[in-house]
Parts: structure tokens; C-alpha cells; sequence
């Protein structure tokens, strides 16, 4: 063969390889509403900036007459491209050869893009649509499995790591989307279980649906594995985009600084009368947080999941941030497991990516309860109290109103290292609100008045007097400042800016016992 005839082949064998399981079933993906894992690539990426690697790669098997059936590229699509200029590694599962399925050389072709994003420091996005480990192969497809769970542990911490569920994830597969940092589902044709509705039901006789038992609504109301959830697939990529733009590539970069345009030193007059007088009036913190970062762009990440804790991201003055705000519109803002481990998860993911992080507290304390008890909020609410104490990178807090209690010392106070800690006129900062307090500390006093209901009136308003302002911790240094709300924005954004150098760390260790 010449060499002509030989360029000829190499573009014979591309195009082979592009079509992966054939015209057939690309038809039979897209009829689904599906695109295929190439389309996702590209509408993922720069335009044009997609490189595949191992697209000759096929598998090795012979069992099950599979030596006559292969695929170039085999089941998943890898390589690198750009967002918004900057590199990143992703692999994209092929359904239309055999069903995505994971094998030895898929799993194999997985790991190294895993080790080329983790050496070069790019972030790693996974586009996933598997029927699972590859029947055909047996055990070395859960050794396969394994394989990506150990590298997925490995680049925790050191790039980013973002998984896509854009179609079945079943069995131990869902392991390594839940190893990495963001799950982001896609309505209607995503499923995330470890075992099926069939196993379900012939162990609890539990007649389930795919949706009911692992649909995108499910994983981000009801068990928090899922972080974002997108109308369709398009929209899952170009959430991705978004959530990279905020992301250092690795744990040795800053986060990308952009001109967002909008001015530092806005103040909005607004703030000044977004928390209600009542003080058991609620109030939406998020309209709070758009109304103080740039442009009004808030990145939530858990929306629909213990909303009484706001988690996400934005940017202040061109700098990425991190946002933890209590929300007073649910359950009062107050702290129950879901939204302690919700807020740990999150703040360690700031800490380990040199995120600052900005706290609006708003927090009458620890969930009350016989539930939250034998649930172990002792264990869970540790976690957030931990992941704050531990976070080395700059901490910010705003206290807008309620400090109360152990909720006060967890939410980035002064004592556990927070570098900027201000309050608004309305906080109010305690050991618990003025009712409670005074039923304890008065009781005798109260049952032995006259008209005991003035008497108790007459003393909540002398505690609230003393304690429902910020003049008391601010007297003792735990507060840098009072400030007026409107300038909330200019006030961080000048803070973050000193704060840029900072460096702190903690005693070395293997690795802390952070209460799991
Ligand atoms: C090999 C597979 C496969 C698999 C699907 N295919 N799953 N091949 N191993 N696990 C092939 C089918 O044979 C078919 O090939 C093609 O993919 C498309 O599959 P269909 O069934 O036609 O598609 P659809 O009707 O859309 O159903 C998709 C599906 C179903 C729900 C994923 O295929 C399915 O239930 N597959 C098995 C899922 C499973 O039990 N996996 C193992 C889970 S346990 P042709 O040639 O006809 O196109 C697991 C353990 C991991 O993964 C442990 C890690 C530690």
C-alpha cells in the first residue's frame, strides 16, 4: 500500500470509528430525544476544540462470540477541548455500542484522561450513559469499575471533577459520578440507582418507577446525590460551562477573575429594608444575594434540597466566591442534617479550591427534635462546624439578623478563624432568642409576679435590649464592624481584596477525622 493509500485508510478508519455503533442506532439515539456522545462533546466545548484520543481503540474480548463484534473507539468518546479558553479532559459514554457499557479498554481509555486532566491540572467532566458493567466481561469489568473509583478518589481535591448523567447509571457505575464534585442530571432521561425497580421489588415488594425510584427530581429533592437538574441535555452542557467558569483548573490556581462590569462600589438602598422588623417575619436571603454580587448572577447549586440552607456560586468585584446563606423563608433558616451536610460538602469544596467564602447568617440555631436527634444531627451538624473551622481560605460573614446558640460559633464566627465578620443593625447575637432566654433565666420570677404575662413581656424586652443587637459581640471584638446594608457589596468586595494574599494553614496531619 502506498502512501496515499495509506492516508486514504486513516481517514477510512476515523470515519468508521466517528460512526461508532452505526447510522442505526445514532437514529435510534437521537429518536429518543438523546444526541450522541460526539454531539455532546462538541456542543460541550469551544467550537472546533474537541481532540480525541484512543479513537482506535478496541476491546479484547472473545467470550460470547464478541470477537466478531467491535467498535473503533469501542464505547466512550475521550479527550480534551476547551471552555471559555481554558483546558479540560472529559469522556462522553457511547450508547450506540453496546449500550455504553463498561469494560476493560473503556474503563482503560476513562483512566487516562483521569491521569492527563489530574498531571496537568484541567478539570474532568464525564459525560455519562452506560447500561453498565459489560456482561460480556465479566469480573474485569468491575475491576474496570474500580479502576475509575480509585482515580476519582485520587483527583479529589486536586482538579475538578464534574459528572453528567444523560442517561442510565446503575449498579456500582453510580459510584463515580457520587466520588466526584457535581452531579448534574437531565430531566425525564436520567436514572441513578443501585439496584433497579425489578431487584426493589422482589426485595420489598416495593412497586416503583425508574423516576419514583432514581429519576433527576428525586436525587435533587429527596437524596441530595444530584447538585444540578437540566431541562434537557443542552442545558445540562451549558450548565457545565457555567459552573467552569467559576473553577480554578486546579488546587494550585486562583479561581478566573472576570470583568463582570458591574461597579464595586454599588450600594443598594434596597438592602436597608430587606429584613423585616417582626422578627419572626421571614424574608428571602437569595433577593438579598442578588441584590449584593455581581451583576446578580447567583450560580445555586442544591436548590431544590434543604432550602433552608443557600449554597452556590458568584462573583464579587470579578472574583469567584462561594455563597453559605441561612434562608428565613424554610423552616426559619434553622440547622437540620440535610442542610449541615449540604454546607460541610460545600465549603470543604470552596476550601480545597481556593474559593472564598462568603457566609449571611441568619440562624436561630440547631433543629430541634426527636428526629433530628436520633438521626445523629450531633454527628451531622459536626460536619459543618468542622468544614468551617478547617477552610483556610478567606471567610467572610455577614450576620443579617439571628446568631444564636452553637449556630452562631458554626457560621464562620470569629473564634473558628473567619478573617471578615460584620453585622448588620438588625442582628441580633445570643445564646437563644429573647422568649426562650427569659422562660429559663426568669422562671421564678415570672410565676411569682402579679401579672406574670408583663412581667415576662418586661423582661424580654430588657434581654432583647441587651442581647438582640450586634453592639455586644461587636464590643468584644468577635464583630470587625457594624455596617449599614446597602454597602454590604462595596464592604466584601474591599475585604476580599486585602484578603488575597492571605495564608494560613493547618498542623500536618495524613488526613483529619473529620466526623463522617
Ligand atoms: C453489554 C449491554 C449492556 C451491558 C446494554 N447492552 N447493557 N451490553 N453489557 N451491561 C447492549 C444491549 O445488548 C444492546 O445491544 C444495546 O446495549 C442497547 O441496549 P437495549 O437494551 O437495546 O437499550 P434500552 O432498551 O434503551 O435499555 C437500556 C438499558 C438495558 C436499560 C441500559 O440495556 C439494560 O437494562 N441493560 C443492562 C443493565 C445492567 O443490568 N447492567 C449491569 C448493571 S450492574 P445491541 O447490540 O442490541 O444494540 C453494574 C455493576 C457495576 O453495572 C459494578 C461496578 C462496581
Amino acid at each position: 500500500m502506498g502512501a496515499q493509500d495509506k492516508i486514504k485508510q486513516l481517514h477510512k478508519l476515523r470515519t468508521e470509528s466517528q460512526l461508532g455503533g452505526g447510522q442505526e442506532r445514532i437514529d435510534a439515539q437521537h429518536a429518543k430525544g438523546k444526541m450522541t456522545a460526539r454531539e455532546r462533546l462538541e456542543a460541550l466545548l469551544d467550537p472546533g476544540s474537541f481532540r480525541e484520543i484512543d479513537a482506535f481503540v478496541v476491546h479484547r474480548t472473545t467470550d460470547f462470540g464478541m470477537d466478531a463484534k467491535k467498535y473503533l473507539a469501542d464505547s466512550v468518546v475521550t479527550g480534551w477541548g476547551t471552555i471559555d479558553g481554558r483546558t479540560v479532559y472529559a469522556f462522553s459514554q457511547d450508547f450506540t455500542v453496546f449500550g455504553g457499557s463498561l469494560g476493560e479498554v473503556h474503563s482503560e481509555k476513562i483512566c487516562k484522561v483521569m491521569e492527563l486532566a489530574t498531571k496537568n491540572g484541567a478539570p474532568l467532566i464525564g459525560l455519562n450513559d452506560s447500561g453498565g458493567a459489560r456482561i460480556q466481561e465479566g469480573v474485569v469489568s468491575l475491576g474496570a469499575y474500580a479502576d475509575i473509583f480509585l482515580r476519582n478518589t485520587l483527583a479529589s481535591g486536586v482538579v475538578p471533577q464534574i459528572s453528567a448523567i444523560m442517561g442510565p447509571c446503575a449498579g456500582g457505575a453510580v459510584y463515580s459520578p457520587a466520588l466526584t464534585d457535581f452531579v448534574i442530571m437531565v430531566r425525564k432521561s436520567s436514572h441513578m440507582f443501585i439496584t433497579g425497580p425489578d431487584v426493589v421489588k422482589a426485595v420489598t415488594r416495593q412497586e416503583v418507577s425508574f423516576d419514583e425510584l432514581g429519576g433527576a427530581d428525586v436525587h435533587a429533592k429527596k437524596s441530595g446525590v444530584c447538585h444540578l437538574v437540566a431541562a434537557d441535555e443542552a442545558e445540562s452542557l451549558q450548565m457545565i460551562r457555567q459552573l467552569v467558569g467559576f473553577l480554578p483548573s486546579n488546587n494550585m490556581e486562583d479561581p478566573p477573575l472576570q470583568d463582570t462590569g458591574d461597579d464595586p462600589n454599588r450600594m443598594e438602598e434596597k438592602l436597608n429594608s430587606i429584613v423585616p422588623d417582626d422578627p419572626g417575619k421571614p424574608y428571602d436571603i437569595t433577593e438579598a444575594i442578588r441584590l449584593i454580587v455581581d451583576n446578580g448572577e447567583f450560580f445555586e447549586i442544591q436548590d431544590s434540597y434543604a432550602g433552608n440552607i443557600v449554597i452556590g456560586f458568584a462573583r464579587l468585584g470579578g472574583r469567584t466566591v462561594g455563597i453559605v446563606a441561612n434562608q428565613p423563608l424554610i423552616l426559619a433558616g434553622v440547622l437540620d442534617i440535610k442542610a449541615s451536610i449540604k454546607g460541610a460538602r460545600f465549603v470543604r469544596f470552596c476550601d480545597a479550591f481556593n474559593i472564598p467564602i462568603v457566609t449571611f447568617e441568619d440562624v436561630p440555631g440547631f433543629m430541634p427534635g426527636l428526629d433530628q436527634e436520633h438521626g445523629g444531627i450531633i454527628t451531622h451538624g459536626a460536619k459543618l462546624l468542622f468544614a468551617y473551622c478547617e477552610a483556610t481560605v478567606p471567610k467572610l460573614t455577614v450576620i443579617t439578623r439571628k446568631a444564636y446558640g452553637g449556630a452562631y460559633c458554626v457560621m464562620s464566627s470569629k473564634h473558628i478563624r473567619g478573617d471578615f465578620n460584620v453585622a448588620w443593625p438588625t442582628a441580633e447575637i445570643a445564646v437563644m432568642g429573647p422568649d426562650g432566654a427569659v422562660n429559663i433565666i426568669f422562671r421564678k420570677e415570672i410565676q411569682e409576679a402579679k401579672d406574670p404575662a408583663a412581667k415576662r413581656a418586661e423582661l424580654i424586652k430588657a434581654y432583647s435590649e441587651k442581647f438582640a443587637n450586634p453592639y455586644a459581640a461587636a464590643g468584644r471584638g468577635y464583630l470587625d464592624d457594624v455596617i449599614e446594608p446597602k454597602q454590604t457589596r462595596p464592604r466584601l468586595i474591599e475585604a476580599l481584596r486585602t484578603l488575597q494574599t492571605k495564608r494560613d494553614s493547618n498542623p500536618p496531619s495524613k488526613h483529619n477525622t473529620m466526623p463522617l
